[in-house]
């Protein structure tokens, strides 16, 4: 079977200026040439339209960190789908494990929330993971099956996903391309009985945390792990290039 197309997907989280964004999407519009991986970044909303406006023509797909479940209406400091879409963005983070802990996303909200997305024409990637804690007691998979049963319950029509253990975000502490296979394999085990097997077969399972460009040639290398969700690393544009290329050469093995 052919190999799903893999993803590169920037997460600039709490980061970066306009100059920043400026300068980096000038690097991006004239080294990126024509990927093999489907590249993807979400800036802060300060930076969405310039992003947005700077990639054009480069087939970058841009993404909110985060949507509100309503259209419209009163609620402060939020931002629903339909803005999203009004400034470019065709895709939406939703269930980052940042969210979920500071600002108390539970399971549910963050399957309302992929449903909004798709609402309003928005691809929902959809982060799952299991803390420290919990994979210390063995409990991975539990709550793999938790989350990602919860983040469907309200079927959103298109979705792809983001395995993210906890323990690895931002902590320089990698998963071993096993560690990070196996869960793999088992949410697309589990998505096969959500979802159905063809749908399964076809959804992007990306890996995040600690991804650097010395890593990920090794982490893309088993059959489960469709590309990465890169925090820090995708911050300098040099390296999210190079974690570019690296998804791109999967894709031609
Ligand atoms: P990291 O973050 O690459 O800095 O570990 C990944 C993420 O949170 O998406």
């Amino acid at each position: 079977m052919a190999r799903r197309r893999p993803i590169a997907a920037a997460n600039w989280k709490m980061n970066l200026l306009r100059r920043d964004a400026e300068d980096y999407c000038r690097h991006i519009a004239s080294d990126l040439g024509e990927p093999a991986a489907e590249v993807l970044i979400f800036p802060p909303a300060t930076l969405l339209q310039t992003v947005a406006e700077g990639l054009t023509g480069t087939g970058v797909g841009v993404g909110g960190q985060d949507l509100h479940t309503a259209a419209e209406g009163a609620h402060t400091g939020d931002l629903s789908g339909v803005q999203l879409a009004d400034v470019g963005c065709t895709w939406a983070l939703c269930g980052h494990s940042e969210r979920r802990k500071d600002h108390g996303e539970s399971d549910s909200l963050v399957g309302r929330k992929a449903l909004a997305a798709n609402e309003h024409g928005l691809v929902p990637l959809i982060c799952l993971g299991e803390s420290d804690e919990e994979r210390r007691a063995g409990r991975t998979f539990e709550v793999l099956e938790r989350q990602l049963k919860a983040a469907l319950e309200t079927t959103p029509a298109a979705f792809e996903l983001a395995y993210e253990p906890v323990w690895a975000i931002g902590t320089g502490a990698t998963a071993t391309p096993e560690i990070a296979q196996e869960a793999h394999a088992f949410l697309r085990q589990q998505l096969a009985k959500e979802v159905g097997k063809q749908r399964a077969q076809a959804t992007r399972i990306l890996y995040g945390g600690s991804v650097k460009p010395e890593n990920a040639a090794e982490l893309i290398a088993p059959e489960d792990i469709d590309g990465f969700l890169v925090g820090g690393a995708s911050l300098d544009s040099t390296k999210f290039l190079a974690i570019i290329m690296a998804c791109g050469a999967s894709a031609r093995v």
